[in-house]
């Protein structure tokens, strides 16, 4: 039986230190012999025969796979039972990796826990909302919460890293796999007791900020506050969200403090993460991390671009750098309702995207199908027999190309001068209360973002108290949670000179989850000279006009009410329920050289479309490639911030089905083909890499 006296928030303190000390990771992957891009696979030696591992690795050279993650899920076969530890065969097979060049993320196997865990300690068990407790099986049943459970992770990340933390081969860490859900059980209830009793103080302090008069909620103790993920008081809520991203970042800390000061400083530590997935703030969680990474499947059932871009824009934000594209899928999935495979060119197409938007790896998974288990059906790259599957040859030509294109993009990043910002708080808040239910926070930032991107060509999506300086313009799209400490970071934005578009439902609430005391936007309600009066949730069309074109609302509509003489009307509503007739919609006001605007409606695409023109015009934003054809997406990396010195190179990806022409300002070095060419035609999902 092991101590349960494990105290976190004493690794806490200790790694919070170690972490600050360690270098921040280079901008693209620099190992020696290694392309600076990597291209990767999920490989499992451990549910393999020794004999099969050479013949894989073979067929991974030969693709220029240099990169594979392993060790993740491999709990039971790394430590069969309690305390006894069994690493040779993972020796092994890094060895073997290396020899055929191909370098090393070990994943902590804590998303797994072996069968002798749980059934010894039924307590590790995650217990969901209901109270039902999980049961051993599938993966990803343990609790976040569970003091026991993170002293076995601790552990094993413990034994890990003084068995690998100085192997040459092993380049970074991925802790766990894709964090997810939390725990209901008796100890997560008292830790978020806890939490709030350090948070508020005071039980008065918390009845007063969660105005608990409400339906008699008034509280006398902190133990009495249900915990509840839904169908509660919206502060509750709220403060249970950030208990969950706190938790999650213990969690993280908790296995970093066993790795770190056994690991190499080159080794980075990173997890794997979900793209708008919102079960916690991944900000919170990426502080304690060196890198961020996610997992890539397509969101919808066909490749979506825009949003597929949106995503790995939105990873680059999680610690403003270079990320990683930890899994990928080959051509298709086995969790949808119908797996449709991308076409063919579409894999090497999000390759390239990845890479365009600031990936310095691509990982595939998986490398090969399992004999068993429940992905049976995933797409791979080589079947149950150890033979190529058809995808992969053009897998095998994006490792060919990222070899020819590597040094180029080495040490070069996106730039950007437009920034959305992404709030998980704003995002909850409105996914707790809808009011309209068409209203995903979700769908309203790539409404915004699609525009952005087409015209700017190049986003950077951000956390509300990320730096603004570099930014003409930012947009918020729907800021609804806006304390006064936020305001004033967006006031002195606007006062520096930048341009700041907030859209609807911003300014709201205040950090507590209470309506602010000022209408909507709040503390920015006095900058913009105006505030909303009434807000509405539509169900069908209303007509909008004004100076920046015609169109309709739907889903939500707030009328606005100048109270400044220089606060302008941009937009106005159309004749629909009485309300909103002849109100403004979108309203202006310039701020010395900046200006701040509030767009109080859901707007249909084409009107948003030429709104973001104008406010891009506005801002002196210029696109990197100007009169692209529609569809061809342009992608710029570079070593500066300014893209008129240092490294520049060009992604330019054709995500449509007929071939397109693109003359270049200039003459360039097409990297993939080599050569100058002033012009460039891609086919169908083509790609040219160019660097000036
Ligand atoms: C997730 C997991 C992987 C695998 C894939 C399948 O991303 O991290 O282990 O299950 O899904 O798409």
């Amino acid at each position: 039986m092991r101590p349960v006296s494990f105290v976190v928030p004493f690794v806490l303190a200790g790694v919070l230190a170690l972490t600050a000390s360690v270098p921040a990771p280079a901008q693209a992957t620099a190992y020696p012999d290694k392309p600076p891009i990597l291209l990767g696979a999920a490989w499992y030696p451990e549910q393999w025969p020794e004999s099969q591992w050479e013949p894989d690795l073979a067929l991974m050279e030969a693709a220029h796979i240099h990169l594979v993650r392993v060790g993740e899920f491999a709990w039971s076969t790394m430590e069969p039972s309690e305390g006894h530890y069994e690493f040779a065969w993972l020796d092994r097979a890094i060895a073997l990796a290396a020899k055929h060049h191909i370098c090393v993320v070990l994943g902590t196997p804590t998303a797994a826990p072996p069968a002798w865990l749980t059934t010894k300690y039924p307590d590790t068990l995650r217990v969901d909302e209901n109270g039902r407790r999980d049961e051993h099986g599938n993966r990803q049943q343990f609790s976040f919460a569970s003091t026991r459970y993170r002293h076995f992770a601790h552990d094993i990340a413990e034994q890990m890293a003084i068995h690998f933390g100085h192997n040459p081969d092993v380049v970074g860490w991925q802790l766990d796999n894709e964090y997810a859900e939390p725990s209901f059980d008796p100890e997560a209830k008292a830790q978020f007791h806890a939490w709030l009793q350090k948070k508020y103080g005071t039980i008065a302090n918390l009845n007063q900020h969660w105005a608990t008069a409400y339906w008699s909620q008034t509280y006398d103790n902190f133990d009495e506050i249900p915990v509840r993920s839904d169908h509660e008081n919206p502060a509750l809520l709220l403060e249970w969200k950030r208990f969950v991203s706190d938790t999650w970042k213990s969690y993280s800390v908790n296995q970093i403090s066993a790795i770190r000061p056994h690991a190499d400083p080159r080794q980075f530590i990173t997890t794997n993460t979900m793209g708008w997935f919102d079960g916690f703030d991944e900000y919170v969680v990426h502080s304690v991390l060196d890198k961020a990474a996610w997992d890539d499947y397509i969101s919808t059932d066909h490749y979506d671009p825009a949003d597929n871009g949106a995503r790995h824009d939105l990873t680059r934000g999680f610690k403003r750098q270079n990320f990683w594209v930890m899994e990928t899928e080959p051509a298709f999935v086995n969790w949808r309702p119908t797996n449709t495979p991308l076409e063919k060119g579409q894999v090497r197409d999000m390759a390239w995207q990845a890479i365009g938007h600031g990936s310095d790896a691509v990982e595939y998974w998986q490398w090969r199908s399992a004999p068993n288990g429940q992905e049976e059906y995933h797409g791979v790259l080589i079947g149950i027999d150890g033979k190529p599957v058809p995808v992969y040859d053009e897998v095998k030509q994006v490792g060919a190309e990222f070899e020819k294109a590597g040094a180029a993009l080495a040490g070069t990043s996106p730039h950007s001068s437009v920034a959305i910002i992404q709030s998980y708080d704003s995002r909850w808040a409105i996914d707790f209360q809808r009011h309209s239910a068409k209203f995903d926070p979700v769908e309203e930032l790539v409404a915004f973002y699609r525009p952005l991107r087409e015209q700017t060509q190049a986003v950077d999506i951000v956390s509300p108290d990320a730096p603004l300086d570099q930014y003409k313009l930012v947009v918020a799209p729907a800021l609804n949670v806006l304390p006064q400490s936020l305001a004033d970071h967006l006031i002195a934005y606007v006062k520096a000179g930048g341009h700041l578009v907030l859209g609807p439902r911003s300014g709201m609430k205040d950090e507590y989850n209470a309506l602010n005391p000022q209408r909507q936007p709040g503390p920015l309600a006095d900058l913009l000279g105006a505030n909303v009066s009434q807000f509405y949730a539509l169900d069908e069309d209303v007509p909008v006009s004004g100076d920046l074109g015609n169109g309709t609302a739907n889903i939500w509509a707030e009328t606005l009410s100048p109270s400044s003489s220089d606060t302008h009307t941009l937009l106005t509503y159309g004749p629909s329920n009485g309300w909103l007739d002849n109100q403004p919609a979108i309203v202006t006001r310039m701020v010395g050289k900046g200006s701040i605007t509030y767009i109080g409606a859901w707007l249909d695409q084409p009107l948003l479309d030429s709104i973001t023109a104008h406010f891009v015009h506005e801002a002196g934003v210029q696109p990197i490639l100007p009169g692209v054809p529609d569809g061809v997406e342009v992608c710029q990396r570079t070593s500066e911030q300014n893209a008129g010195s240092g490294k520049y190179v060009l992604i330019l990806i054709n995500h449509t089905t007929t071939n397109q022409h693109i003359a270049l300002p200039s003459a360039m070095t097409d990297l993939l083909n080599s050569g100058s060419v002033s012009s460039v035609d891609l086919p169908k999902y083509g790609v040219a890499v160019l660097q000036n």
